[in-house]
């Protein structure tokens, strides 16, 4: 059984998207847990309605940025998990983690990286910037999480058109549902490339 834990910030579509895909069974994995750092996101209902146990672990439930570290590292250790899946985190991860599960950590961005990654570059900023630009193509890219934010290495995108008349929502919206597909799609590839 290949076991995940999941991390997310937000509304939490690519974590269900994630959820509903392991339930239709082709890689046999569970997700044993969502942290978030945000206790009344999105994220959190979707993984209590799956009996999905969820850690809220914050700057507001442990202040001290080692007492944080520590509850992070704790569950994440717990659960002896092969992957970490980082979907719409909102915070950058503390190096302690990222060298806990060396090329165990899966993020998923909003831009065909390396354009309009690193500080500055979240949620609807991204597109905001792609559309300022007037590129032609957009589309998400799901790399591994280095030290560097969104400068590890790409494991899978998928090209989206950027169209005539395109507003950073409208943009964003044709993107997230690429992300679902590629997000489950690369998981399950590379879960299979480690096993
Ligand atoms: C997605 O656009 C993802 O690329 C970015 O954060 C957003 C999360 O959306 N990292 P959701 O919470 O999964 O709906």
């Amino acid at each position: 059984m290949f076991k995940i834990g999941v991390m997310a910030s937000g509304g939490g579509s690519n974590f269900k998207a994630i959820i509903d895909r392991i339930g239709e069974g082709d890689l046999e994995a569970q997700c044993k847990f969502l942290i978030t750092n945000n206790g009344g996101c999105g994220a959190v209902s979707h993984a209590e309605s799956y009996g999905i146990p969820v850690y809220h672990i914050s700057g507001k439930t442990h202040p001290d940025t080692a007492a944080y570290e520590a509850a992070l590292l704790e569950v994440i250790d717990r659960y002896d998990i092969d992957l970490l899946i980082l979907a719409g985190y909102m915070k950058a991860l503390p190096v302690s983690i990222i060298k806990r599960l060396p090329d165990r950590i899966l993020n998923i961005h909003p831009s065909l990286l390396p354009k309009y990654g690193g500080k500055g570059f979240f949620g609807i900023h991204v597109h905001e910037a792609v559309i300022a630009a007037h590129d032609t193509e957009s589309g998400p890219t799901v790399h591994l999480v280095s030290e560097e934010i969104d400068q590890g290495r790409i494991l899978a995108q998928t090209k989206v058109p950027v169209l005539e008349g395109d507003t950073p929502e409208v943009l964003a919206a044709r993107v997230l549902v690429q992300e679902h597909a590629l997000y489950w799609k690369t998981i399950r590839d590379y879960a299979k490339s480690i096993l």
